[in-house]
């Protein structure tokens, strides 16, 4: 569906290539892991087709080693505005730096992955591509561009990477190890994932809100029994939601299409009702650029032909925001549009991660998640946060969830036990840090551990009180600060609690303490981010550009590690 997939930049044809070698460096960058995970799937692949491969993140690869790789492919999310992701960083402020070496003799390819919804689509992945062409590499096969439903083009650009690495790698695997079997191309799963989720029983769903509070924040206790789901402190769970049903069933009322009528839901053209399809299959809530044009062309509406056209992008950015399917259908006419046809232009409606709440030491066999349910009006209706609202509003315990686990590997504990570490989660940004310490306390870590905290309000918002006050009894959380915002005169936020205790926490980072930062990106994490910044060059007598750096390599070294949204 939509422009995913599209091959963008179709230079120099696998036949064209120069010859391949068999040793192929695969790197990623992700904020959720899906790049991390597609690159091991890929890397697996290529292995089994005789070929050696070195797998690692952006961070972990040394840049002076780079002109060393003669088949680089590369993964990437792209983050925010446009931003390359946490674990891209430092590689990709090399390679667009004077020191990045000439790569004459480098074959590559990149995957992008990225959200429609965002202006900045992609750029990180078309970043590297043009980078890495500028410095003199070639490509192996054109980049590939995906949107949040991005499991299909993935496959597509993996199949091309593999067609055009095999024929020398064929013939070198026969001379060298014999033909490795079966190198089957089939990406089937035994065990359950993104692809397979496991249909997980609800145990419980609670409101975690007191009485009175203006915001609603849902605790789920899920079981995973029987699936051999297995998951670590900062892993995230996936949770495939059904859309409203009074947002289907208006978007039917709307149109005037059968709710019965089967539509196609998925490339390999099975079909389904159109109401369950808009249920459970298709993302209605988003409007995004290349739906937008392709609406257009559907409908027989000057005005909307008008609005996705060269010199109104500003216009059909300001429609997009904060509206869903059904405005669109009301303020355009579709009459002449099937079912079938319209479906036909959405994306797959994509599962929500969150960050698990849960050690599975202190909970065996079950998976708990941390949920604010979000609420708001715009454009004159009441909107629902798509996953958010089906757990808080249809889900109750009892019922079947389809789940995965998203593993992180940028947001883990500390290997070393005895490692201080710093938690930063206001709000539901706090759910990670649950399991950090139940984690802690089910394995006696002793390493220091500090928490700061802050919500709205003390007497309605604060979660998981009693847990935080066990710990911090036991000994097993040594330190807590927090900060209610909406309590007093003036706003206090946790990044204010540093600054008062900025001696002690540089005194922390000093002693070698893992800084953990869990919540929302653009205002939390950037100031939270800047206040690091301001207390470790003001206690370390150091200038901007020295804390910068020192914060730089301690997220190098894996000490400062964000999970932020
Ligand atoms: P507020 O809603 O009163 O502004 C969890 O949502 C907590 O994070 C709330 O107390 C919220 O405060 C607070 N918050 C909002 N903006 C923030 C920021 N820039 N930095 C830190 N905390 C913030």
């Amino acid at each position: 569906a939509g422009t995913s997939g599209a091959p963008v930049n179709p230079v120099a044809p696998a036949a064209q290539a120069p010859a391949v070698s068999k040793e192929v460096t695969v790197l990623f960058g992700s904020q959720t892991g899906n790049s991390n995970k597609l690159a091991k799937k890929l890397s697996k692949r290529l292995e089994d087709q005789g070929m050696k491969v070195a797998v690692a993140a952006m961070s972990d690869f040394k840049p002076n080693t780079l002109k060393n790789v003669q088949n680089l492919l590369i993964l990437v999310s792209t983050h925010g505005e446009g931003e390359p992701p946490d674990n891209a960083i430092s590689f990709y402020e090399f390679l667009h730096s004077k020191r990045a070496p000439q790569l004459d003799t480098l074959q590559f390819s990149v995957l992008a992955l990225g959200d429609t919804s965002y202006e900045f689509y992609c750029q990180t992945g078309k970043d590297f591509d043009n980078r890495l062409e500028q410095l003199g590499g070639k490509r192996l096969t054109p980049r590939i561009d995906c949107d949040v439903d991005f499991e299909e083009s993935a496959e597509e650009w993996m199949n091309n990477v593999l067609a055009s690495l095999s024929e020398v790698a064929a013939a070198s695997a026969a001379a060298v190890a014999g033909p490795s079997g079966s190198a089957a191309l089939s990406l089937a799963e035994s065990e359950y994932s993104r692809s397979n989720p496991f249909q997980a029983e609800v145990l419980e769903n609670l409101n975690l809100n007191g009485r009175g509070a203006d915001r609603e924040t849902r605790h789920l206790e899920i079981s995973l029994e029987g699936s051999n789901l297995q998951y670590e402190p900062g892993d995230s769970l996936g949770i495939y939601p059904e859309n409203h049903p009074r947002l289907v069933d208006e978007l039917i009322a709307a149109t005037g299409w059968q709710a019965e009528e089967p539509v196609v839901v998925n490339k390999n053209g099975d079909k389904r009702p159109l109401r369950e399809a808009l249920l459970r299959h298709f993302e209605i809530s988003v409007l995004t650029k290349p739906i937008m044009e392709q609406a257009a062309k559907l409908s027989s509406s000057p005005e909307l032909t008008e609005l996705t056209s060269a010199g109104h992008e500003q216009e059909l950015k300001s429609y997009i925001n904060g509206r869903d399917l059904l405005d669109l259908v009301q303020d355009y006419s579709f009459k002449d549009v099937s079912a079938g046809q319209f479906v036909s232009i959405l994306r797959k409606l994509p599962p929500r991660l969150y960050s698990i709440s849960s050690s599975s030491k202190a909970f065996p066999d079950e998976v708990h998640a941390t949920v604010r349910a979000v609420r708001y009006e715009a454009h004159g209706r009441d909107r629902y946060g798509v996953c958010s609202v089906f757990l808080a509003e249809r889900i109750e315990s009892g019922d079947k969830l389809p789940v995965f686990i998203q593993q992180n590997e940028s947001f883990k504990l500390p290997d070393n036990p005895d490692a201080p570490i710093i938690m930063i989660g206001p709000g539901t940004g706090v759910a990670p840090f649950r399991a950090f310490l139940g984690e802690r306390e089910e394995t006696g870590a002793s390493g220091k551990t500090w928490l700061f905290y802050g919500d709205q309000h003390f007497s309605t918002d604060f979660l998981y009180q009693i847990e935080w006050q066990r710990w911090l009894k036991e000994g097993v959380l040594t330190r807590m600060d927090v900060a209610f915002s909406r309590d007093t005169d003036q706003k206090v936020y946790v990044q204010h609690r540093m600054q008062e205790s900025r001696h002690e926490l540089f005194q922390w980072l000093q002693e070698g303490a893992y800084v953990y930062v869990c919540g929302d990106e653009k205002k939390m994490a950037h100031d939270v981010q800047a206040t690091l910044l301001s207390i470790i060059e003001q206690e370390g007598g150091l200038s901007a550009e020295a804390a910068g750096e020192y914060l730089a390599q301690m997220q190098q070294q894996k000490r400062y590690q964000r999970d932020v949204y």
